[in-house]
């Protein structure tokens, strides 16, 4: 029995490598402060309009210093995520001056800015800070005048700007004059308009180029359409996105079927407003968000949990970083997500990806995409065949009907036939499915956690099974015993390790089944096999008892024993086929749910 144990045992122990899991990739996600591109605007890349009126003030110990003096600095406000501190001369204008020490190096840390090493100060997590103290070093050759900065972040989409700290000279320089508009010129936005009536999909494939899931859906109907559409005149691109969300709606023009080196454009909830804005990819991190400047006609509208956003860009934009040209091909990615305070969260399902690059300035088109990438959904079902189906009905012929299907088939007893047959089924199924990750990816996948070092554990198994059954000692060999101990013992560790891995993988971005159904399903397909498991490990420990009492009584005893044994097997035959077709729905959902991905 104890192998049932650990078999139930196999979802809460998943459920809890998930929350880990969870945690773990949250946590990595907080910004950590290594903000050195900010080091000389000491503006955020968080594309908003800093405030003004800052709450923070920074203070000295002392208002005059000697070169190489320490002077210590505080900057200290109600309380703020995030903050860059740096030392000026007194135009503002050159790099930052001297270096600092920290005082606390758990919520402070040095940065190299322009080349100094320590010349600015930054927080180390978003926590909650109310004040940060650090020593500052007077540098040999420094100027007469030295002005403190500091920008202060108080959520992500609230923050300030250069705020003003104290002066402190050299002794015995004249005093410090006020130079004029010291202060950088803060960000303008340009202006955004709101829409007064839906999207819809009347010149698709027309004069528009649509990208839309469901295929054809109509935006101004079906609350859940997701539609990307472009429609070109002679210079520019009119861009209407919309779909239901809470949080953001993005789309990206990439040159391959990765994320990374990306053109994207997020439209952003925040407020009750929605931003547009132009980012690019860099790899799989968080965008980096760029100038607003290329896009025209911005406008949005929000209505039933619909987002929805437009705005004219040029086709070419002749020396304009990170915008494509959009006379070329490319795919097309759609992700949506959750947002807080205007920071965007990674996208909660695998992005929508067109099959194929596209001409969004061509010929007008009507296409689909598909969530999931084809290599991996093949992955995802052949596993679920080889390990939901085949080798749990192989384990349970091996195991009850043995006595039921001696007669020989094709030269060997039809049960071994049977369980022979879909055991090498299981391991050519693993074999060609475990491939298949490896070529989408072209090699080892760091981002799937824990996924892949189980499959390759599970493959492992199904390779040794397979050299243990071919060299199985004949029926009377003395190693017969442990021969049948190693099999059954690798082959249960198989089974639990392959369900663990499934259950991992029905959770990864390339094949993110839905919701909490594919827990419970997973749960109750393994309740199944285990309930039919227990049912005929009963039924067979019943039957033998029945056997024994016989035995003893010696009463009739051939003819009661043939009709316990038929009624027994005829039994578990029943059993069987009510556990396959169970086995087979379980398997139908989970493919059907694939397919539709
Ligand atoms: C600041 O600007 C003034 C006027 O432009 C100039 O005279 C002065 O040398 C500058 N100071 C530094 C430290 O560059
Ligand atoms: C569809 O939207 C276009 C603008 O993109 C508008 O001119 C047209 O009237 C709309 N059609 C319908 C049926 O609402
Ligand atoms: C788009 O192109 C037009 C003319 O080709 C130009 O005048 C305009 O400034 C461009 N817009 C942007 C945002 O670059
Ligand atoms: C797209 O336009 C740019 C700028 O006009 C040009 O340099 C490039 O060759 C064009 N590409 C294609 C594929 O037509
Ligand atoms: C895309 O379409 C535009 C407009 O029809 C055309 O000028 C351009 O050459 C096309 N680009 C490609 C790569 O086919």
């Amino acid at each position: 029995m104890g192998r049932k144990k650990s078999e139930m045992a196999v979802p809460g122990f998943t459920l809890g490598a998930f929350i880990l899991l969870l945690l773990v990739s949250s946590v990595a996600n907080y910004p950590s402060g290594k903000v050195t591109k900010s080091c000389h605007g000491m503006i955020p890349e968080h594309g908003r309009t800093p405030q003004s009126d800052p709450p923070c003030y920074i203070s000295v110990s002392q208002t005059t210093f000697r070169p190489g003096e320490q002077i210590k600095v505080t900057l200290s406000g109600p309380p703020f995520k995030g903050f860059l501190l740096e030392a000026r001369d007194e135009n503002l204008t050159g790099p930052p001056i001297g270096s600092f020490t920290l005082i606390d190096s758990q919520v402070s840390q040095l940065l190299t800015c322009e080349d100094i090493q320590g010349s600015a100060v930054s927080h180390t997590s978003p926590s909650n800070k109310r004040e940060i103290k650090v020593y500052w070093n007077a540098p040999s050759s420094a100027p007469n005048h030295i002005k403190f900065l500091a920008t202060v972040v108080e959520k992500y989409n609230i923050y300030w700007v250069m705020i003003p700290g104290p002066i402190i000279s050299q002794p015995n320089v004249l005093p410090f004059t006020t130079p004029k508009a010291t202060i950088a010129p803060m960000p303008t936005l340009p202006p955004v308009s709101q829409l007064t009536k839906s999207f819809n999909a009347s010149d698709c494939g027309n004069k528009k180029f649509c990208i839309r899931s469901p295929l054809n859906c109509d935006p101004e109907k079906e609350l859940a359409c997701v539609f990307l559409s472009f429609t070109r005149d002679a210079k520019s691109v009119m861009v209407e996105m919309s779909g239901p969300s809470k949080g953001y709606l993005s789309f990206a023009f990439s040159h391959d079927q990765w994320m990374g080196d990306d053109d994207a454009y997020v439209c952003i909830l925040e407020d009750q407003t929605v931003h547009i804005q132009p980012s690019h990819l860099t790899g799989r991190s968080h965008p980096v968000v760029d100038s607003r400047d290329p896009l025209e006609d911005m406008a949005w509208r929000l209505a039933d949990g619909v987002m929805q956003c437009s705005f004219r860009r040029n086709i070419t934009f002749p020396g304009v970083k990170n915008r494509f040209d959009l006379n070329a091909s490319y795919y097309i990615f759609l992700a949506d997500g959750a947002a807080d305070h205007g920071r965007i969260h990674k996208h909660s399902q695998q992005p929508l990806i067109t099959y194929d690059k596209y001409n969004v300035t061509g010929y007008p088109e009507n296409i689909g995409g598909s969530h999931s990438l084809f290599l991996l959904k093949v992955h995802g079902a052949l596993m679920f065949v080889a390990w939901m189906t085949t080798v749990s009905v192989g384990v349970l012929i091996a195991r009850f009907f043995k006595p039921v299907w001696l007669k020989p088939l094709f030269g060997d007893a039809a049960w071994f036939q049977v369980h022979r047959m879909l055991m090498l089924t299981t391991s050519a199924l693993t074999f060609i499915a475990f491939l298949l990750p490896f070529i989408y990816r072209g090699g080892w996948n760091w981002h799937a956690g824990y996924h892949p070092y189980l499959g390759c554990i599970v493959m492992i198994l199904a390779v040794l099974q397979l050299l243990s059954a071919a060299f199985r000692p004949p029926l009377h060999d003395p190693r017969r015993q442990m021969f049948k101990w190693t099999h059954w013992s690798m082959g249960t560790a198989a089974r639990i390790i392959a369900v663990a891995t499934m259950f991992l993988g029905m959770d990864l971005p390339g094949l993110n089944l839905p919701g909490p159904w594919k827990t419970y399903t997973m749960i109750g397909f393994v309740a199944w096999h285990v309930g039919t498991e227990i049912v005929l490990e009963v039924h067979t420990y019943r039957l033998s008892r029945k056997d024994e009492i016989l035995d003893d009584d010696r009463i009739q005893i051939l003819q009661s024993f043939t009709a316990a044994e038929a009624e027994g097997y005829a039994f578990k035959k029943a059993v069987l086929a009510i556990y396959v077709c169970g086995n087979l729905t379980f398997l139908t959902m989970f493919l059907s749910a694939i397919n539709h991905l």
